[in-house]
C-alpha cells in the first residue's frame, strides 16, 4: 500500500511573480514547423491569415502564448534577415544546413513573423546571427524593427510596407555558441557577446532591450560562471540554458513505442531540470545578488527518434502522455524557481520535437503537451505560493524518482491554483495538501490522463486525450485529499 505524500502551501509576501514568459514557445526554420506547418502561404486552400493557418493561430491564442522565439535554434546563426524582406520574388534562397539540407525561398521573413506575433498578441523573441553574421547586421535588424524616426533601416521598413516599428524587446545574441553557433569557448563568447550587445541600441521605444546571452548546454556550469563573471550586468538581461530530456543521444528511442524503463529514464532526465536551474541560479546569485539577470531556459522538452518514414533532419515526433509528464513536471520546476527563471521556450511549437500542435495536410491536432500548457496557463503572471513537498517515490529496478510534483500560485484576481503531477506509470498516489495557512473557497479541477502512458492523439482520433473535469477529491478542515492516478496531471482552481 502506498503512503500519503504531503504538500503544505506556504504563502509569503516575498514570493515572486511567475513570469508569464515561462509559458513561451519556439518556432525554428526546421522541418515542417514554418513551411508546411505554421505557414502555408496566402494562396493555400487551407484558411489562413497572411499565409499563417487560422486553426494554428486560434490554438496558440487559446493557449495565451506569451512569447515566441524565432528563427532558431541552430538556423539562427545561418540566417541573414535582409534575405527575408522585400518582394518575395526577389528574395534569395537559403539552404538549411542544419536541418535536412532543404532549400527555402525566404518567403517567411521578419514581417511575417512580427505580424504573426501581433496577431497572436505575443512578444517576439528574435534570435540573432552571431555565428555567421556581423555586428552591423544585428544593429541594422534592431534599427529595422524598432526605430520610429528617420534612419536608413526605418526607411527600408517603410518601403516594405510597415510604417510603425514593432518594438521588439527580446533578443538572443547567438544560439548554442558552444556548438552549432560557432564552437566557441565561454571566455571567447563572453567577449563576442559584449561587442554585439554594445551596438544593440534601444531606440527609445520605452521598452528597453532585453538581451539574452547564448547559455549553457545543460550541466555546463563553467559556461554560466564565465558569462556572469565577464559580462557586466548593464549589457546583459538574460542568460540562456538548453536542456532536453534525451535518454541517449545515439539511441533516443521511439516517441511512442517506448518501454517502462525508457519512460522512467526520460523522467529522470526531465526531473534533472530541478538540479540544473538550482545550480545555474546559485552561480547567478553569486555574481548578481540583486537578481537583475534572468535565467532563460529557451530550449527544453523531450527528444526522440523521428517517426518512421520521415526526414531525420526534420525532427518530427509524436507526443504521448510521457510528454505530458515532462511538461507538467518541468513547468512546476520553473514555477517554483520563478525568482530567477523568467522565461522558458518549449522546443518546439509545431511539428518539431515536443510540439504542442501537429499537422498533416489540412488536418491539425493538439497534443497532450498542448493540454498541459492550457491547464497551466492560470499560473501566468500569478504570484507563486511556495510549498513543502514530502512525497512518495516512483521506483523502478531499484532506482527512485519523486512520484509527485506540484506548484501553486495566486492569480491577479485572487484565485489560487495548484498543479499536481504523478509521474508513476504504475501506481496512483495519495496526496494530502495542507491549506491551513490560507483561506480558500471551493475548488474545481481538471485532469489529463489516459489508459496507457504511450497513448497519443492521432489524426484519426485527434481528441482522445484532453482534460476533463475531475471531482474525485475531498476538501475539509484546511486539507485537500486526492488520489492522483498514474501518469496524470491535475490542476485545481478556486471557483
Ligand atoms: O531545437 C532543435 C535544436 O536543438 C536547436 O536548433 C538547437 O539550438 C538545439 O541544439
Amino acid at each position: 500500500a502506498q503512503e500519503v505524500s504531503t504538500i503544505t502551501l506556504k504563502p509569503t509576501d516575498s514570493a515572486p511573480i511567475i513570469n508569464k514568459n515561462i509559458y513561451g514557445h519556439f518556432a525554428e526554420h526546421l522541418g515542417r514547423l514554418i513551411y508546411d506547418g505554421l505557414y502555408v502561404g496566402e494562396d493555400s486552400s487551407i484558411p489562413n491569415t497572411k499565409g499563417v493557418r487560422n486553426d494554428i493561430i486560434k490554438a496558440l491564442k487559446d493557449l495565451d502564448i506569451p512569447v515566441l522565439r524565432w528563427p532558431g535554434g541552430c538556423f539562427a546563426d545561418t540566417y541573414h534577415w535582409k534575405d527575408g524582406i522585400g518582394p518575395k520574388e526577389d528574395r534569395p534562397t537559403i539552404v538549411n544546413q542544419w536541418w535536412g539540407g532543404v532549400t527555402e525561398d525566404n518567403s517567411f521573413g521578419t514581417h511575417n513573423f512580427l505580424d504573426l506575433c501581433e496577431e497572436l498578441e505575443t512578444e517576439p523573441y528574435l534570435a540573432a546571427n552571431v555565428g555567421s553574421g556581423t555586428v552591423k547586421e544585428l544593429a541594422d535588424w534592431v534599427q529595422y524593427v524598432n526605430h520610429a524616426g528617420v534612419s536608413p533601416m526605418s526607411k527600408l521598413r517603410q518601403e516594405n510596407g510597415r510604417k510603425e516599428p514593432w518594438k521588439v524587446t527580446y533578443w538572443g545574441v547567438g544560439n548554442e555558441a558552444w556548438g552549432c553557433g560557432g564552437h566557441m569557448t565561454a571566455e571567447y563568447y563572453a567577449n563576442v557577446y559584449k561587442k554585439y550587445a554594445t551596438f544593440m541600441t534601444d531606440w527609445n521605444n520605452g521598452t528597453g532591450l532585453y538581451r539574452i546571452a547564448s547559455g549553457a548546454n545543460a550541466g555546463d556550469y563553467h559556461w554560466t560562471e564565465v558569462l556572469m563573471r565577464d559580462i557586466p550586468t548593464n549589457l546583459l538581461e538574460g542568460v540562456a540554458l538548453h536542456s532536453y530530456s534525451v535518454i541517449d543521444w545515439s539511441n533516443k528511442g521511439s516517441a511512442t513505442g517506448f518501454t517502462k524503463k525508457q519512460y522512467f529514464q526520460t523522467m529522470q532526465r526531465a526531473l534533472h531540470m530541478e538540479e540544473l536551474v538550482t545550480r545555474h541560479s546559485a552561480i547567478m546569485d553569486k555574481y548578481d545578488p540583486e537578481n537583475k539577470v534572468a535565467l532563460i531556459v529557451d530550449e527544453w522538452g523531450g527528444w526522440y527518434d523521428v517517426e518512421e518514414g520521415t526526414n531525420p533532419g526534420f525532427l518530427y515526433q509524436q507526443n504521448t502522455m510521457r510528454d505530458a509528464m515532462i511538461a507538467g513536471t518541468t513547468l512546476n520546476i520553473f514555477n517554483n524557481h520563478a525568482r530567477r527563471v523568467k522565461m522558458a521556450n518549449l522546443a518546439q511549437a509545431v511539428n518539431v520535437l515536443q510540439a504542442v500542435i501537429l499537422t498533416d495536410g489540412e488536418k491539425m491536432l493538439l497534443t497532450p503537451t498542448y493540454w498541459v500548457m492550457q491547464m497551466y496557463k492560470v499560473h501566468q503572471d500569478a504570484t507563486l505560493i511556495p510549498l513543502n513537498l514530502e512525497g512518495e517515490n516512483y521506483v523502478m529496478d531499484g532506482e527512485e524518482l519523486p512520484a509527485i510534483s506540484a506548484s501553486a500560485s495566486k492569480a491577479k484576481d485572487g484565485k489560487v491554483h495548484i498543479s499536481l503531477v504523478n509521474i508513476d506509470s504504475e501506481n496512483a498516489h495519495e496526496v494530502s495538501i495542507d491549506l491551513s495557512e490560507m483561506t480558500l473557497s471551493d475548488l474545481s479541477a481538471r485532469i489529463l490522463t489516459s489508459k496507457n502512458v504511450q497513448d497519443y492523439n492521432s489524426f484519426e482520433d485527434p481528441e482522445s486525450i484532453k482534460p476533463v473535469p475531475f471531482k474525485d477529491f475531498k476538501m475539509k478542515k484546511g486539507k485537500l485529499d486526492v488520489e492522483v492516478p498514474p501518469f496524470s496531471v491535475i490542476v485545481f482552481g478556486e471557483k
